[in-house]
């Protein structure tokens, strides 16, 4: 069976959920935040020790101003409300992307990441104003500057996510088969599951399906 430590999110759907069953796609964020819960619960079951969740990506600033706010909203609320429950959990928090967002939703994503630093049981991967080719660029452009050799090992180290082991799966709801500018490096040999239920449908069955089907496949990383 396949050991796993670090599943990697796409959650993709929100806002066909939204329109379809409230006529809004902000109700579909709010929604989808209950999954997000559900699976960081289930991760712990599970004894995973990485999970990365795409919220929101570069491109997505492309979305109406509206949608933008109550979704930053949504990620204050969540990080006032529930941080010091995911850190007495011994969770750790991490933000992947630049933090170039309102004062206060900067400081309280740095109060959150200080906070959990030391924590052990399951670390968080926050993807917030997330793109894999600005990182990869951004990763060279810093290689460069310190003269060291350009090789796969050290492009790494300057990676937002050094220290950080690949996904060895990937999973994206939505019923969408893409990979949106996510970990394009991370993802290299990452099993990929297309998932057809929008993210507020998927539920703990679910993922437990995908990670039982995950341990049983025969990975070859190139090798036969
Ligand atoms: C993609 O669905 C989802 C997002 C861009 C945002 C993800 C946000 C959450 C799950 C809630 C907030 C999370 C945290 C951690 C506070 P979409 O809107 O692109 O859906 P669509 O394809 O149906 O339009």
């Amino acid at each position: 069976m396949n050991p796993l430590n670090h599943v990697a999110i796409i959650m993709d759907g929100n806002g066909r959920w939204g329109l379809k069953n409230k006529n809004s796609r902000n109700a579909g964020h709010k929604a989808g935040l209950n999954t997000v819960e559900k699976i960081i619960k289930e991760t712990i079951k599970n004894k995973i020790q990485f999970l990365t969740l795409y919220a929101f990506s570069t491109e997505n600033w492309k979305r109406p101003k509206k949608e933008i706010n109550y979704l930053f909203t949504l990620l204050e609320n969540f990080l006032v409300n529930r941080i010091e429950d995911l850190h007495k959990q011994n969770i750790k928090l991490k933000i992947l992307g630049l933090k170039n967002f309102s004062k206060r939703l900067n400081k309280l994503l740095n109060l959150a990441e200080k906070k959990t630093y030391k924590n052990k049981k399951l670390q968080i991967n926050l993807a917030l104003n997330y793109g894999s080719k600005y990182e990869i660029i951004n990763a060279l452009k810093n290689l460069k500057k310190s003269k060291g050799k350009i090789n796969e090992r050290n492009l790494t180290k300057f990676l937002l996510t050094k220290n950080i082991p690949d996904p060895d799966l990937l999973i994206r709801t939505g019923n969408t088969k893409r990979l949106s500018n996510f970990l394009l490096w991370q993802l290299a040999y990452s099993e990929i599951f297309f998932e057809k239920k929008l993210w507020p449908d998927f539920k703990e069955k679910d993922y437990n399906k995908i990670i039982k089907k995950f341990k049983n496949i025969k990975r070859n990383f190139g090798k036969i």
